[in-house]
């Protein structure tokens, strides 16, 4: 997450407008304050990330990081090194209670973080796919996990509410701090309940918000880029979320004093979901 705002009044106009080049039509309008559209906010993210991916920061290289926001703790550091540029909101691999043999699915992965992870919980005859949309954060990932010699991991490039792998095939699905950067949340779960087999399930960490969120900083395109702007209320976030077909059970929850306002806040869940039936 970026540390791009602090206590928006909602009627500033966003501190943060878009730099020249993420400029992308006549729907690209974050300086005046109207809502963005799909493809602006996807070329914004994508271009965002490229960025990140090319420059290969991390929190302690990047001067809009915050602070790492996560702990890796006793994850050993060689899988961390070059993986992890702190990006993500939680650990979902903590929670997912991975098995050896399992087919392991993380969506949005990044440089590679949580899918070499996996990986070692999965052992030699498990798999883990990593997805992600930006060309420059695969060749990263494949890169790392070349220098890793992992041979149960891969990278497919592709978007997650068009998920590159075939129905029913996955034992957990994984993803740290992506979905919130999706306008279509509701297409991605959807996709998530098509790969699951029946009765699996995800571990996911995302950033939801609470209370009302000012209008300037909604339609800000970096800052939808920064895991900010994109994020869901959590009560409704969760409502999609049941509806898509899954039970959910809150695995952690923290909330960012860095984003509160007077009446708002942007908070970090992990949450897993099971694959029951479809709701109608
Ligand atoms: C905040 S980073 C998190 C990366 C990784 N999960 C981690 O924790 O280090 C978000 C990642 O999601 C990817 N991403 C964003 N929107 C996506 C989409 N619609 N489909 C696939 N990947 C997406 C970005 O390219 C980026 O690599």
């Amino acid at each position: 997450m970026t540390n791009l705002t602090n206590n928006f009044d909602e009627h500033q106009q966003p501190s943060i407008t878009l730099q020249t080049g993420d400029c992308c039509g006549p729907e690209c309008c974050a300086d005046s304050g109207a809502p963005l559209g799909e493809a602006a906010i996807k070329a914004a993210v994508r271009e965002h990330y490229s960025q990140v991916a090319q420059a290969g920061c991390g929190p302690s290289c990047c001067a809009d990081l915050t602070e790492p926001l996560i702990d890796y703790g006793d994850v050993d550091a060689q899988i961390i090194i070059g993986a992890n540029l702190g990006l993500g909101c939680g650990i979902p691999t903590a929670h997912a209670r991975l098995q050896p043999g399992d087919i392991v699915l993380d969506l949005g992965s990044g440089a590679g973080i949580d899918v070499f992870i996996a990986a070692r919980a999965v052992g030699p005859t498990g798999h883990v796919i990593g997805v992600d949309m930006t060309p420059e954060m695969i060749a990263r990932a494949r890169s790392n996990a070349s220098s890793g010699a992992y041979t149960n991991v891969e990278f497919r490039l592709g978007e997650i509410e068009h998920l590159p792998v075939a129905a029913g095939t996955i034992d957990v699905v994984l993803s740290n701090c992506v979905i919130n950067l999706v306008p279509d949340k509701r297409r991605v779960y959807a996709e998530i309940w098509r790969v699951l087999q029946p009765a699996a399930r995800f571990c996911i960490s995302d950033v939801v918000t609470y209370g009302a969120i000012p209008a300037a900083v909604r339609n800000d395109a970096e800052l939808w880029a920064g895991c900010i702007a994109g994020a869901m209320d959590r009560t409704e976030y969760f409502q999609l979320v049941s509806a898509a077909g899954f039970e959910i059970t809150v695995k952690s929850e923290v909330i960012y004093d860095a984003f509160k306002g007077a009446d708002y806040g942007i908070a970090s869940v992990t949450i897993e979901g099971r694959k029951t039936i479809r709701a109608a």
